[in-house]
């Protein structure tokens, strides 16, 4: 048991809805909101490649959406041995939404690494250089 168990299952149920018709590379993710609430996503492709958009995004964009500020882990789960960390551009969102929170890469069998965003993302750029 682990106190992001249930950030993972959240994760993994949507990783079941990911539309990934081209790559067929499936992601889901989940965000945790210091209010306790988990917001979901998964990643979705579409056929002009460039719009599509990762999990990792979805998930935030989803809890931003709902007014929800302030998170404290995100999880991220794939179908491959090989854990899947966030992209570039996940990595910024991640951090400007986030801050520094443990990263949970984990796939469908069970394992599980942890990292930080900051470790993600050293030396990030954001509002405070505004
Ligand atoms: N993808 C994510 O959703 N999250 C990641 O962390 C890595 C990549 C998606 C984007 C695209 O739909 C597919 O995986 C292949 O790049």
């Amino acid at each position: 048991m682990s106190e992001y168990d249930a950030l993972v299952t959240a994760a993994t149920q949507a990783f079941q809805n990911a539309c990934a018709p081209i790559s067929n590379f499936r992601v889901g993710a989940a965000v945790r909101a210091k209010s306790g609430r988990i917001f979901a996503g998964c990643n979705i492709e579409n056929a002009t490649l460039g719009l599509t958009c990762c999990a990792e995004r979805v998930a935030i964009f989803k809890a931003v959406s709902e007014g929800e500020r302030g998170f404290d882990a995100i999880a991220v789960v794939t179908d491959v041995d090989r854990l899947t960390p966030p992209c570039g551009a996940c990595r910024q969102i991640i951090w400007e939404f986030c801050g520094d929170v443990p990263v949970l890469l984990a796939n469908l069998r069970g394992k599980v690494e942890q990292e930080t965003s900051g470790e993600l993302l050293p030396r990030a750029f954001d509002a405070s250089f505004l």
